[in-house]
Protein backbone atom coordinates (compact mmCIF):
# COMPACT_ATOMS: atom_id res chain seq x y z
CA UNK A 1 0.00 0.00 0.00
CA UNK A 2 1.19 3.14 -1.10
CA UNK A 3 0.80 6.40 1.49
CA UNK A 4 -0.72 9.10 -0.52
CA UNK A 5 1.52 12.18 0.47
CA UNK A 6 -1.19 14.73 -0.60
CA UNK A 7 -3.19 16.91 1.55
CA UNK A 8 -6.07 17.76 0.00
CA UNK A 9 -9.08 18.87 2.05
CA UNK A 10 -10.74 15.41 1.46
CA UNK A 11 -8.41 14.32 3.70
CA UNK A 12 -7.01 16.67 6.18
CA UNK A 13 -9.30 16.76 9.30
CA UNK A 14 -8.54 17.83 13.02
CA UNK A 15 -8.66 14.25 14.80
CA UNK A 16 -10.03 16.56 18.14
CA UNK A 17 -12.92 17.54 15.90
CA UNK A 18 -13.28 13.46 15.08
CA UNK A 19 -13.51 12.72 18.25
CA UNK A 20 -17.20 13.10 18.83
CA UNK A 21 -17.53 9.87 15.92
CA UNK A 22 -15.79 7.43 18.86
CA UNK A 23 -17.95 6.12 21.83
CA UNK A 24 -16.99 6.66 24.83
CA UNK A 25 -14.54 4.09 26.78
CA UNK A 26 -16.90 1.30 28.06
CA UNK A 27 -15.99 1.14 32.10
CA UNK A 28 -16.75 -2.22 32.51
CA UNK A 29 -15.87 -3.95 35.99
CA UNK A 30 -13.29 -6.62 35.54
CA UNK A 31 -11.74 -5.80 32.89
CA UNK A 32 -8.30 -6.76 31.89
CA UNK A 33 -6.79 -9.92 31.52
CA UNK A 34 -4.57 -12.21 33.13
CA UNK A 35 -1.50 -15.10 31.21
CA UNK A 36 0.88 -16.62 32.88
CA UNK A 37 4.47 -16.17 30.55
CA UNK A 38 6.32 -18.43 32.62
CA UNK A 39 5.67 -21.19 35.67
CA UNK A 40 9.69 -20.36 36.65
CA UNK A 41 12.19 -18.30 35.52
CA UNK A 42 14.72 -19.74 38.44
CA UNK A 43 15.30 -16.57 39.78
CA UNK A 44 12.03 -14.35 42.00
CA UNK A 45 11.60 -11.23 39.93
CA UNK A 46 12.98 -8.74 43.08
CA UNK A 47 14.01 -5.82 40.99
CA UNK A 48 13.01 -5.53 36.87
CA UNK A 49 14.23 -3.20 34.49
CA UNK A 50 13.00 -3.08 30.44
CA UNK A 51 15.99 -1.91 28.24
CA UNK A 52 15.65 -0.92 24.77
CA UNK A 53 16.58 -4.59 23.51
CA UNK A 54 13.00 -5.37 24.72
CA UNK A 55 14.74 -7.32 27.27
CA UNK A 56 14.28 -7.34 30.98
CA UNK A 57 17.25 -7.61 33.35
CA UNK A 58 15.66 -9.09 36.49
CA UNK A 59 17.65 -9.51 40.04
CA UNK A 60 17.28 -11.06 43.61
CA UNK A 61 20.14 -11.09 46.34
CA UNK A 62 22.63 -13.59 46.50
CA UNK A 63 22.36 -14.91 49.75
CA UNK A 64 19.31 -17.06 50.36
CA UNK A 65 20.49 -20.30 48.97
CA UNK A 66 20.38 -21.83 45.84
CA UNK A 67 18.07 -20.56 43.44
CA UNK A 68 16.28 -22.75 40.36
CA UNK A 69 18.21 -21.35 37.78
CA UNK A 70 22.00 -22.35 36.71
CA UNK A 71 24.68 -19.79 36.34
CA UNK A 72 26.02 -19.87 32.69
CA UNK A 73 29.26 -21.59 31.50
CA UNK A 74 29.63 -23.92 34.52
CA UNK A 75 30.43 -20.94 36.72
CA UNK A 76 30.33 -20.83 40.61
CA UNK A 77 30.42 -18.45 42.97
CA UNK A 78 33.21 -18.83 45.70
CA UNK A 79 32.55 -15.53 47.64
CA UNK A 80 34.62 -15.64 50.99
CA UNK A 81 31.83 -13.41 52.27
CA UNK A 82 28.54 -15.28 51.64
CA UNK A 83 26.76 -15.83 53.90
CA UNK A 84 25.03 -18.88 53.31
CA UNK A 85 26.58 -21.09 50.66
CA UNK A 86 30.38 -21.36 50.37
CA UNK A 87 30.04 -22.08 46.91
CA UNK A 88 26.72 -21.34 44.51
CA UNK A 89 26.76 -22.64 41.35
CA UNK A 90 23.19 -21.07 41.10
CA UNK A 91 21.96 -17.72 39.14
CA UNK A 92 20.82 -14.70 41.12
CA UNK A 93 19.74 -12.55 37.71
CA UNK A 94 18.07 -13.46 34.73
CA UNK A 95 17.58 -11.91 31.12
CA UNK A 96 14.28 -11.92 30.20
CA UNK A 97 13.49 -11.82 26.11
CA UNK A 98 10.07 -10.31 25.73
CA UNK A 99 9.31 -11.03 22.34
CA UNK A 100 10.59 -14.56 22.40
CA UNK A 101 9.25 -15.11 26.15
CA UNK A 102 12.19 -17.12 26.92
CA UNK A 103 14.86 -16.14 29.92
CA UNK A 104 18.65 -16.55 30.42
CA UNK A 105 20.86 -16.62 33.73
CA UNK A 106 23.00 -13.90 34.39
CA UNK A 107 25.87 -13.39 36.59
CA UNK A 108 26.26 -11.72 39.84
CA UNK A 109 28.81 -12.13 42.34
CA UNK A 110 28.38 -9.60 44.96
CA UNK A 111 24.73 -9.09 46.90
CA UNK A 112 22.11 -6.56 45.18
CA UNK A 113 19.91 -7.66 47.79
CA UNK A 114 17.36 -4.35 48.03
CA UNK A 115 19.04 -2.01 45.84
CA UNK A 116 18.10 0.54 43.31
CA UNK A 117 18.94 1.19 39.80
CA UNK A 118 18.91 3.87 36.70
CA UNK A 119 19.26 3.55 32.97
CA UNK A 120 22.39 5.82 31.38
CA UNK A 121 21.42 8.12 28.96
CA UNK A 122 23.21 5.14 26.64
CA UNK A 123 20.58 2.58 27.77
CA UNK A 124 22.78 0.45 30.09
CA UNK A 125 21.36 -0.05 33.33
CA UNK A 126 23.28 1.12 36.22
CA UNK A 127 22.80 -0.54 39.00
CA UNK A 128 23.81 0.57 42.55
CA UNK A 129 24.31 -0.75 46.16
CA UNK A 130 22.78 -3.96 48.08
CA UNK A 131 23.76 -5.15 51.44
CA UNK A 132 26.96 -6.94 52.90
CA UNK A 133 29.96 -7.31 49.88
CA UNK A 134 27.40 -5.32 47.70
CA UNK A 135 26.74 -2.13 50.03
CA UNK A 136 28.83 0.11 47.75
CA UNK A 137 28.81 -1.38 44.63
CA UNK A 138 27.81 -0.59 41.41
CA UNK A 139 27.12 -3.22 38.72
CA UNK A 140 26.42 -2.39 34.80
CA UNK A 141 24.49 -4.45 32.21
CA UNK A 142 24.21 -3.40 28.77
CA UNK A 143 21.27 -3.87 26.34
CA UNK A 144 22.77 -7.17 24.60
CA UNK A 145 22.62 -7.57 20.97
CA UNK A 146 21.37 -11.17 19.79
CA UNK A 147 24.42 -12.64 18.62
CA UNK A 148 26.73 -11.91 22.09
CA UNK A 149 25.17 -14.95 23.95
CA UNK A 150 25.89 -15.34 27.06
CA UNK A 151 29.42 -13.20 26.68
CA UNK A 152 26.87 -9.95 27.61
CA UNK A 153 26.64 -10.04 31.53
CA UNK A 154 27.34 -7.75 34.46
CA UNK A 155 29.91 -5.79 34.98
CA UNK A 156 30.82 -5.08 39.09
CA UNK A 157 32.97 -2.22 40.64
CA UNK A 158 33.53 -2.90 43.88
CA UNK A 159 33.32 0.13 46.25
CA UNK A 160 32.09 2.60 43.53
CA UNK A 161 29.81 4.93 45.89
CA UNK A 162 29.99 6.52 49.01
CA UNK A 163 27.68 5.46 51.06
CA UNK A 164 26.03 2.01 51.92
CA UNK A 165 23.06 2.05 50.03
CA UNK A 166 20.71 -0.52 50.93
CA UNK A 167 16.65 0.36 50.21
CA UNK A 168 18.25 3.51 48.78
CA UNK A 169 16.26 5.40 45.66
CA UNK A 170 17.88 6.51 42.43
CA UNK A 171 16.60 9.50 40.11
CA UNK A 172 17.66 10.38 36.85
CA UNK A 173 18.87 13.75 36.55
CA UNK A 174 18.96 16.17 33.52
CA UNK A 175 22.61 15.49 33.07
CA UNK A 176 22.34 12.05 32.91
CA UNK A 177 23.56 11.03 36.37
CA UNK A 178 22.02 9.48 39.27
CA UNK A 179 20.58 11.12 41.98
CA UNK A 180 20.67 8.25 45.25
CA UNK A 181 19.03 9.26 47.99
CA UNK A 182 18.76 7.25 51.88
CA UNK A 183 19.48 3.92 52.45
CA UNK A 184 19.64 2.01 56.10
CA UNK A 185 20.50 4.32 58.43
CA UNK A 186 21.87 6.75 55.41
CA UNK A 187 20.31 10.43 55.47
CA UNK A 188 21.93 11.48 53.00
CA UNK A 189 22.53 11.60 48.98
CA UNK A 190 25.26 11.66 46.45
CA UNK A 191 25.51 11.35 42.44
CA UNK A 192 26.68 8.49 39.95
CA UNK A 193 28.71 8.34 38.10
CA UNK A 194 31.37 10.85 39.69
CA UNK A 195 33.30 13.65 38.32
CA UNK A 196 36.00 11.82 40.05
CA UNK A 197 36.38 8.40 41.15
CA UNK A 198 37.87 9.37 44.24
CA UNK A 199 34.74 11.56 45.34
CA UNK A 200 33.81 9.82 48.67
CA UNK A 201 31.33 12.86 49.46
CA UNK A 202 27.61 12.21 51.06
CA UNK A 203 25.21 15.26 51.41
CA UNK A 204 23.64 15.54 54.25
CA UNK A 205 19.94 15.54 54.53
CA UNK A 206 18.32 15.92 57.60
CA UNK A 207 14.61 15.58 55.89
CA UNK A 208 15.42 11.89 56.52
CA UNK A 209 16.43 11.68 60.09
CA UNK A 210 13.31 13.63 60.70
CA UNK A 211 11.03 11.28 59.10
CA UNK A 212 12.61 8.37 60.79
CA UNK A 213 10.91 6.44 63.16
CA UNK A 214 11.19 3.32 65.12
CA UNK A 215 9.55 1.46 62.41
CA UNK A 216 12.38 3.15 59.52
CA UNK A 217 9.37 3.94 57.60
CA UNK A 218 11.07 6.05 55.82
CA UNK A 219 13.20 3.76 53.68
CA UNK A 220 12.96 3.70 49.89
CA UNK A 221 11.84 7.23 49.84
CA UNK A 222 9.87 8.08 46.61
CA UNK A 223 11.72 10.78 44.28
CA UNK A 224 9.83 12.26 41.44
CA UNK A 225 11.84 15.07 39.18
CA UNK A 226 9.78 17.85 38.80
CA UNK A 227 9.55 20.43 36.13
CA UNK A 228 11.14 22.99 37.57
CA UNK A 229 14.65 20.89 38.03
CA UNK A 230 14.01 20.14 41.53
CA UNK A 231 13.54 16.65 43.29
CA UNK A 232 10.25 15.92 44.91
CA UNK A 233 11.13 13.42 47.86
CA UNK A 234 8.52 11.79 50.17
CA UNK A 235 9.54 10.37 52.93
CA UNK A 236 7.26 8.35 55.60
CA UNK A 237 4.08 11.04 55.62
CA UNK A 238 5.80 14.18 54.11
CA UNK A 239 7.72 16.34 51.35
CA UNK A 240 10.02 18.38 50.49
CA UNK A 241 11.14 20.02 47.15
CA UNK A 242 15.28 19.75 46.69
CA UNK A 243 17.56 21.90 44.86
CA UNK A 244 19.93 19.08 44.75
CA UNK A 245 22.87 21.68 43.00
CA UNK A 246 22.57 24.21 45.80
CA UNK A 247 21.55 21.19 48.72
CA UNK A 248 18.69 23.28 49.76
CA UNK A 249 15.16 22.76 50.88
CA UNK A 250 12.72 24.58 48.55
CA UNK A 251 9.88 24.13 49.94
CA UNK A 252 8.22 22.30 52.64
CA UNK A 253 4.37 20.36 52.02
CA UNK A 254 2.29 20.20 54.26
CA UNK A 255 1.68 16.40 55.82
CA UNK A 256 -0.09 13.78 54.17
CA UNK A 257 -3.07 13.38 56.57
CA UNK A 258 -3.74 10.86 59.09
CA UNK A 259 0.50 10.73 59.60
CA UNK A 260 0.11 6.98 58.46
CA UNK A 261 3.82 6.19 56.65
CA UNK A 262 3.80 5.07 52.88
CA UNK A 263 7.25 4.08 52.94
CA UNK A 264 9.13 0.80 53.25
CA UNK A 265 8.46 -1.21 55.69
CA UNK A 266 4.67 0.36 55.21
CA UNK A 267 5.16 0.83 51.72
CA UNK A 268 2.54 2.63 49.62
CA UNK A 269 3.91 3.45 46.14
CA UNK A 270 3.84 6.61 43.81
CA UNK A 271 3.94 8.30 40.73
CA UNK A 272 4.38 11.66 38.69
CA UNK A 273 0.83 12.13 37.08
CA UNK A 274 1.10 11.78 33.33
CA UNK A 275 2.91 15.47 32.30
CA UNK A 276 0.68 17.11 29.87
CA UNK A 277 1.93 18.96 26.57
CA UNK A 278 4.51 21.65 27.55
CA UNK A 279 3.67 21.21 31.37
CA UNK A 280 3.33 24.39 33.24
CA UNK A 281 2.34 22.13 36.34
CA UNK A 282 2.65 18.30 37.96
CA UNK A 283 1.13 16.35 40.30
CA UNK A 284 2.24 13.47 42.25
CA UNK A 285 -0.16 10.43 43.83
CA UNK A 286 0.50 8.37 46.55
CA UNK A 287 -1.29 5.28 47.37
CA UNK A 288 -1.26 2.74 50.14
CA UNK A 289 0.71 2.30 52.78
CA UNK A 290 0.15 0.65 56.46
CA UNK A 291 -0.55 2.57 59.44
CA UNK A 292 1.98 3.59 62.31
CA UNK A 293 2.54 0.10 64.28
CA UNK A 294 1.86 -2.39 61.87
CA UNK A 295 5.45 -3.51 60.80
CA UNK A 296 5.43 -3.84 64.68
CA UNK A 297 2.38 -6.13 64.75
CA UNK A 298 3.53 -8.34 62.25
CA UNK A 299 5.82 -9.84 64.68
CA UNK A 300 2.92 -11.03 66.49
CA UNK A 301 0.94 -12.41 63.34
CA UNK A 302 -0.94 -9.37 63.96
CA UNK A 303 -1.71 -8.09 60.65
CA UNK A 304 -3.68 -4.59 60.67
CA UNK A 305 -5.84 -3.73 57.39
CA UNK A 306 -3.65 -1.42 55.04
CA UNK A 307 -4.16 1.93 54.42
CA UNK A 308 -7.23 2.70 52.06
CA UNK A 309 -6.44 6.09 50.78
CA UNK A 310 -4.17 7.68 48.13
CA UNK A 311 -3.13 11.44 48.49
CA UNK A 312 -3.03 13.65 45.61
CA UNK A 313 -0.62 16.92 45.21
CA UNK A 314 0.10 19.47 42.63
CA UNK A 315 3.78 19.87 43.24
CA UNK A 316 4.18 23.01 41.14
CA UNK A 317 2.29 25.13 43.53
CA UNK A 318 3.36 27.40 45.97
CA UNK A 319 1.00 26.33 48.61
CA UNK A 320 -0.81 23.11 47.73
CA UNK A 321 -2.62 20.68 49.42
CA UNK A 322 -2.99 17.00 49.49
CA UNK A 323 -6.21 15.79 48.39
CA UNK A 324 -7.05 12.56 49.42
CA UNK A 325 -9.05 10.07 47.32
CA UNK A 326 -9.93 6.29 48.44
CA UNK A 327 -9.15 3.05 46.71
CA UNK A 328 -11.88 0.97 46.05
CA UNK A 329 -9.81 -1.47 48.81
CA UNK A 330 -7.02 -1.44 50.65
CA UNK A 331 -3.26 -1.89 49.67
CA UNK A 332 0.08 -2.14 51.11
CA UNK A 333 3.08 -3.07 48.87
CA UNK A 334 1.27 -2.15 45.17
CA UNK A 335 2.98 -1.43 42.62
CA UNK A 336 1.70 1.71 40.36
CA UNK A 337 2.56 1.46 36.81
CA UNK A 338 1.65 4.68 34.29
CA UNK A 339 -0.32 2.77 31.29
CA UNK A 340 0.70 4.13 28.01
CA UNK A 341 -2.55 6.07 27.35
CA UNK A 342 -1.32 8.63 29.47
CA UNK A 343 -4.81 8.53 31.24
CA UNK A 344 -4.72 5.45 33.46
CA UNK A 345 -2.36 4.55 36.15
CA UNK A 346 -2.42 0.34 37.57
CA UNK A 347 -1.86 -0.28 40.82
CA UNK A 348 -1.28 -3.71 41.44
CA UNK A 349 -0.04 -6.48 43.65
CA UNK A 350 0.81 -6.45 47.44
CA UNK A 351 -1.41 -7.25 50.05
CA UNK A 352 -4.76 -6.28 52.21
CA UNK A 353 -3.03 -6.28 55.42
CA UNK A 354 0.16 -6.22 57.25
CA UNK A 355 3.61 -4.14 55.90
CA UNK A 356 6.56 -5.24 53.89
CA UNK A 357 8.70 -7.93 55.01
CA UNK A 358 9.54 -11.29 55.75
CA UNK A 359 6.16 -12.85 56.65
CA UNK A 360 4.97 -9.91 57.81
CA UNK A 361 1.39 -9.79 55.42
CA UNK A 362 -1.15 -12.49 55.33
CA UNK A 363 -3.79 -11.58 52.61
CA UNK A 364 -2.69 -10.71 48.71
CA UNK A 365 -4.18 -8.23 47.05
CA UNK A 366 -5.01 -10.43 43.64
CA UNK A 367 -6.70 -7.64 42.00
CA UNK A 368 -4.91 -4.61 40.58
CA UNK A 369 -7.00 -0.91 40.55
CA UNK A 370 -7.21 1.15 37.28
CA UNK A 371 -7.13 4.89 38.72
CA UNK A 372 -8.06 7.56 35.97
CA UNK A 373 -6.62 11.03 37.15
CA UNK A 374 -8.36 13.05 34.29
CA UNK A 375 -12.08 11.48 35.61
CA UNK A 376 -14.17 13.11 38.32
CA UNK A 377 -13.46 12.73 41.89
CA UNK A 378 -15.07 9.96 42.79
CA UNK A 379 -14.96 8.13 39.11
CA UNK A 380 -11.31 7.37 39.37
CA UNK A 381 -10.99 4.16 40.71
CA UNK A 382 -12.29 0.61 38.93
CA UNK A 383 -11.15 -2.92 40.17
CA UNK A 384 -9.81 -5.10 37.20
CA UNK A 385 -9.61 -8.65 36.96
CA UNK A 386 -7.78 -10.79 39.70
CA UNK A 387 -4.72 -13.21 39.03
CA UNK A 388 -4.64 -16.31 41.52
CA UNK A 389 -0.97 -15.93 42.16
CA UNK A 390 -0.04 -14.22 45.26
CA UNK A 391 2.40 -11.22 44.68
CA UNK A 392 3.65 -9.98 48.43
CA UNK A 393 6.91 -9.00 49.43
CA UNK A 394 9.83 -8.66 46.97
CA UNK A 395 7.23 -8.83 44.05
CA UNK A 396 7.75 -5.97 41.24
CA UNK A 397 5.73 -4.59 37.92
CA UNK A 398 6.88 -2.74 35.00
CA UNK A 399 5.33 -1.81 31.63
CA UNK A 400 6.24 -3.54 28.57
CA UNK A 401 6.20 -1.93 25.17
CA UNK A 402 3.34 -4.07 23.89
CA UNK A 403 1.54 -2.12 26.80
CA UNK A 404 0.96 -5.48 28.94
CA UNK A 405 2.41 -5.38 32.72
CA UNK A 406 5.00 -7.80 33.37
CA UNK A 407 4.62 -8.81 36.86
CA UNK A 408 6.93 -10.74 38.98
CA UNK A 409 8.13 -11.95 42.01
CA UNK A 410 7.34 -12.41 45.61
CA UNK A 411 9.21 -14.34 47.83
CA UNK A 412 8.30 -12.96 51.73
CA UNK A 413 10.22 -15.17 53.26
CA UNK A 414 14.30 -15.06 54.43
CA UNK A 415 15.62 -18.13 52.05
CA UNK A 416 13.88 -19.18 48.48
CA UNK A 417 11.02 -21.44 49.85
CA UNK A 418 8.97 -23.47 47.95
CA UNK A 419 7.16 -25.70 50.32
CA UNK A 420 4.87 -26.09 54.05
CA UNK A 421 4.49 -22.48 53.04
CA UNK A 422 1.32 -20.24 52.80
CA UNK A 423 2.83 -17.96 50.06
CA UNK A 424 5.61 -20.28 48.55
CA UNK A 425 8.82 -18.04 46.96
CA UNK A 426 7.27 -17.29 43.11
CA UNK A 427 9.77 -17.48 40.05
CA UNK A 428 6.77 -16.98 37.61
CA UNK A 429 6.31 -14.34 35.40
CA UNK A 430 2.91 -13.34 34.53
CA UNK A 431 1.26 -10.80 32.44
CA UNK A 432 -1.26 -7.96 32.81
CA UNK A 433 -2.95 -7.23 29.77
CA UNK A 434 -5.13 -3.60 30.89
CA UNK A 435 -8.54 -3.30 28.94
CA UNK A 436 -7.35 -1.57 26.60
CA UNK A 437 -5.18 -4.59 24.78
CA UNK A 438 -9.04 -6.34 24.74
CA UNK A 439 -9.70 -8.18 21.34
CA UNK A 440 -12.48 -5.64 21.08
CA UNK A 441 -10.76 -2.52 20.73
CA UNK A 442 -8.19 -4.06 17.62
CA UNK A 443 -10.43 -1.88 15.10
CA UNK A 444 -9.25 1.26 17.08
CA UNK A 445 -5.73 0.38 18.03
CA UNK A 446 -2.82 2.29 16.47
CA UNK A 447 -0.08 0.43 14.54
CA UNK A 448 3.30 2.74 14.02
CA UNK A 449 4.43 2.19 10.44
CA UNK A 450 7.03 4.43 10.57
CA UNK A 451 9.60 4.68 12.36
CA UNK A 452 8.95 1.08 12.45
CA UNK A 453 8.20 -0.93 15.67
CA UNK A 454 10.94 -3.40 14.99
CA UNK A 455 13.67 -1.30 13.77
CA UNK A 456 16.47 0.29 15.71
CA UNK A 457 15.66 2.95 18.05
CA UNK A 458 15.08 6.58 16.39
CA UNK A 459 17.36 9.34 18.04
CA UNK A 460 16.03 12.93 18.68
CA UNK A 461 17.38 15.86 20.27
CA UNK A 462 14.73 18.16 22.41
CA UNK A 463 12.41 20.19 21.24
CA UNK A 464 12.86 17.96 17.60
CA UNK A 465 9.52 17.72 15.83
CA UNK A 466 8.77 14.00 14.32
CA UNK A 467 6.45 12.70 12.72
CA UNK A 468 4.99 9.31 12.85
CA UNK A 469 2.74 7.67 10.44
CA UNK A 470 0.27 5.00 11.63
CA UNK A 471 -2.61 2.99 11.08
CA UNK A 472 -5.58 2.50 12.56
CA UNK A 473 -8.05 -0.57 11.06
CA UNK A 474 -11.51 0.63 12.02
CA UNK A 475 -11.08 4.20 10.46
CA UNK A 476 -10.74 3.12 6.87
CA UNK A 477 -13.76 4.38 4.62
CA UNK A 478 -15.23 1.03 4.38
CA UNK A 479 -15.38 0.03 8.10
CA UNK A 480 -16.57 3.34 9.14
CA UNK A 481 -19.47 3.19 6.88
CA UNK A 482 -20.43 0.64 8.59
CA UNK A 483 -20.10 2.06 12.06
CA UNK A 484 -17.28 0.24 13.71
CA UNK A 485 -14.08 1.92 14.99
CA UNK A 486 -12.59 5.17 13.88
CA UNK A 487 -10.52 7.05 15.38
CA UNK A 488 -10.79 9.57 18.16
CA UNK A 489 -8.41 12.15 19.36
CA UNK A 490 -4.78 11.04 19.09
CA UNK A 491 -2.77 11.69 21.48
CA UNK A 492 1.24 10.61 21.55
CA UNK A 493 2.85 9.61 24.91
CA UNK A 494 6.90 8.69 25.35
CA UNK A 495 7.32 6.87 28.95
CA UNK A 496 10.45 5.98 30.89
CA UNK A 497 10.51 2.54 31.85
CA UNK A 498 10.75 2.14 35.78
CA UNK A 499 13.37 0.48 37.72
CA UNK A 500 10.91 -1.41 39.59
CA UNK A 501 11.68 -2.37 43.15
CA UNK A 502 9.71 -2.66 46.75
CA UNK A 503 7.02 -1.12 45.18
CA UNK A 504 8.23 1.75 43.54
CA UNK A 505 8.74 2.42 40.04
CA UNK A 506 12.23 4.28 40.15
CA UNK A 507 12.74 7.16 37.53
CA UNK A 508 9.27 6.25 36.12
CA UNK A 509 7.64 8.95 33.85
CA UNK A 510 5.18 9.57 31.13
CA UNK A 511 5.13 12.25 28.96
CA UNK A 512 2.10 13.68 26.79
CA UNK A 513 3.73 15.46 23.57
CA UNK A 514 2.54 18.71 21.89
CA UNK A 515 1.06 17.32 18.33
CA UNK A 516 1.74 20.36 16.20
CA UNK A 517 0.93 19.29 12.92
CA UNK A 518 -3.57 19.13 11.91
CA UNK A 519 -3.04 14.81 12.18
CA UNK A 520 -3.71 14.04 8.34
CA UNK A 521 -5.03 11.01 6.75
CA UNK A 522 -2.33 9.76 4.31
CA UNK A 523 -5.11 7.21 2.76
CA UNK A 524 -7.94 7.37 4.47
CA UNK A 525 -9.35 4.56 2.58
CA UNK A 526 -6.64 2.52 4.38
CA UNK A 527 -6.89 4.02 7.56
CA UNK A 528 -3.02 5.59 7.29
CA UNK A 529 -2.54 8.51 9.10
CA UNK A 530 0.27 11.15 9.88
CA UNK A 531 0.81 13.03 13.25
CA UNK A 532 4.00 14.91 13.92
CA UNK A 533 4.67 15.54 17.31
CA UNK A 534 7.32 18.04 18.88
CA UNK A 535 10.11 15.84 21.57
CA UNK A 536 10.18 17.74 24.92
CA UNK A 537 11.58 20.76 25.22
CA UNK A 538 14.33 20.18 28.25
CA UNK A 539 16.26 17.17 29.48
CA UNK A 540 14.43 18.73 32.70
CA UNK A 541 11.28 17.35 31.09
CA UNK A 542 12.85 14.34 29.99
CA UNK A 543 16.17 13.33 31.64
CA UNK A 544 18.33 11.76 28.46
CA UNK A 545 17.77 8.16 27.86
CA UNK A 546 15.12 5.93 26.14
CA UNK A 547 11.90 6.15 25.97
CA UNK A 548 8.84 4.03 24.54
CA UNK A 549 6.35 6.56 22.36
CA UNK A 550 2.97 5.22 21.73
CA UNK A 551 0.07 6.91 19.44
CA UNK A 552 -2.73 6.77 21.24
CA UNK A 553 -6.16 6.74 19.91
CA UNK A 554 -9.09 7.75 22.30
CA UNK A 555 -7.42 5.69 25.04
CA UNK A 556 -6.24 2.86 23.09
CA UNK A 557 -2.52 3.09 22.59
CA UNK A 558 -0.21 1.74 19.65
CA UNK A 559 2.68 -0.55 20.03
CA UNK A 560 5.53 1.39 21.48
CA UNK A 561 8.80 2.36 19.43
CA UNK A 562 12.00 3.30 20.99
CA UNK A 563 13.45 6.46 21.26
CA UNK A 564 16.30 7.92 22.38
CA UNK A 565 16.82 11.58 23.37
CA UNK A 566 19.76 13.20 23.79
C1 LIG B 1 12.69 -25.49 39.03
O1 LIG B 1 13.02 -25.77 37.67
C2 LIG B 1 12.55 -27.01 37.20
C3 LIG B 1 13.02 -27.14 35.77
O2 LIG B 1 14.38 -26.85 35.68
C4 LIG B 1 11.04 -27.06 37.27
O3 LIG B 1 10.60 -28.33 36.89
C5 LIG B 1 10.59 -26.75 38.69
O4 LIG B 1 9.18 -26.65 38.72
C6 LIG B 1 11.19 -25.46 39.17
N1 LIG B 1 10.83 -25.25 40.55
C7 LIG B 1 10.12 -24.20 40.94
C8 LIG B 1 9.82 -24.12 42.38
O5 LIG B 1 9.77 -23.33 40.19
C1 LIG C 1 33.64 -2.89 33.81
O1 LIG C 1 33.55 -1.66 34.48
C2 LIG C 1 34.81 -1.04 34.73
C3 LIG C 1 34.56 0.18 35.57
O2 LIG C 1 33.61 1.00 34.98
C4 LIG C 1 35.46 -0.73 33.39
O3 LIG C 1 36.72 -0.16 33.61
C5 LIG C 1 35.60 -2.02 32.59
O4 LIG C 1 36.11 -1.74 31.31
C6 LIG C 1 34.29 -2.73 32.46
N1 LIG C 1 34.49 -4.03 31.85
C7 LIG C 1 33.75 -4.47 30.86
C8 LIG C 1 34.06 -5.86 30.40
O5 LIG C 1 32.87 -3.83 30.35
C1 LIG D 1 8.44 -1.01 67.24
O1 LIG D 1 9.40 -1.86 67.85
C2 LIG D 1 10.60 -1.20 68.16
C3 LIG D 1 11.60 -2.24 68.62
O2 LIG D 1 10.98 -3.23 69.37
C4 LIG D 1 10.32 -0.16 69.23
O3 LIG D 1 11.49 0.54 69.55
C5 LIG D 1 9.29 0.83 68.68
O4 LIG D 1 8.92 1.74 69.65
C6 LIG D 1 8.05 0.13 68.15
N1 LIG D 1 7.28 1.12 67.40
C7 LIG D 1 5.96 1.17 67.40
C8 LIG D 1 5.36 2.25 66.60
O5 LIG D 1 5.26 0.39 68.01
C1 LIG E 1 10.52 -23.07 54.67
O1 LIG E 1 9.52 -22.74 55.59
C2 LIG E 1 9.21 -23.80 56.51
C3 LIG E 1 8.02 -23.36 57.35
O2 LIG E 1 8.33 -22.16 58.03
C4 LIG E 1 10.43 -24.12 57.34
O3 LIG E 1 10.14 -25.22 58.17
C5 LIG E 1 11.61 -24.47 56.41
O4 LIG E 1 12.77 -24.62 57.16
C6 LIG E 1 11.81 -23.35 55.39
N1 LIG E 1 12.80 -23.75 54.42
C7 LIG E 1 13.85 -22.98 54.14
C8 LIG E 1 14.75 -23.48 53.07
O5 LIG E 1 14.04 -21.92 54.68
Amino acid sequence: MELSTLLTHDFVFLLLLACACIAPATATGGGGRWDLLQRSIGVSAMHMQLLHNDRVIIFDRTDFGQSNLSLPDGRCRRNPRERVLPVDCTAHSAEYDVASNSFRPLTVFTDTWCSSGTVAPDGTLVQTGGWNDGYRNVRTMRACDDDEGSSCDWNETQDALAANRWYATNQILPDGRAFIVGGRRQFNYEFFPKADASDASAIALPFLVQTRDPEENNLYPFVHLNIDGNLFIFAKNRAVLLDYKKNKIVRTYPELAGGDPRNYPSSGSSVLLPLKPSPTEAEVLVCGGAPAGSYNSTKDKNFFPALVTCGRIKITDASPSWVIETMPSPRVMGDMILLPNGAEVAIINGATDGTAGWEAANTPAYAPVVYRPDHAPGDRFEEQSATDIARLYHSSAILLRDGRVLVGGSNPHVYYNFSNVQYPTELSLEAFSPEYLDGSNDVLRPTITSPSPSGAPVSVTYGETMTLQFEVPGSNTRRRGRGVGGIGLVSVTMVAPSFTTHSFGMNQRLLSLVVVQTTVALHRAAGAYEATVVMPATAVLAPPGYYMVFVVNGHIPSEGIWVQIQ
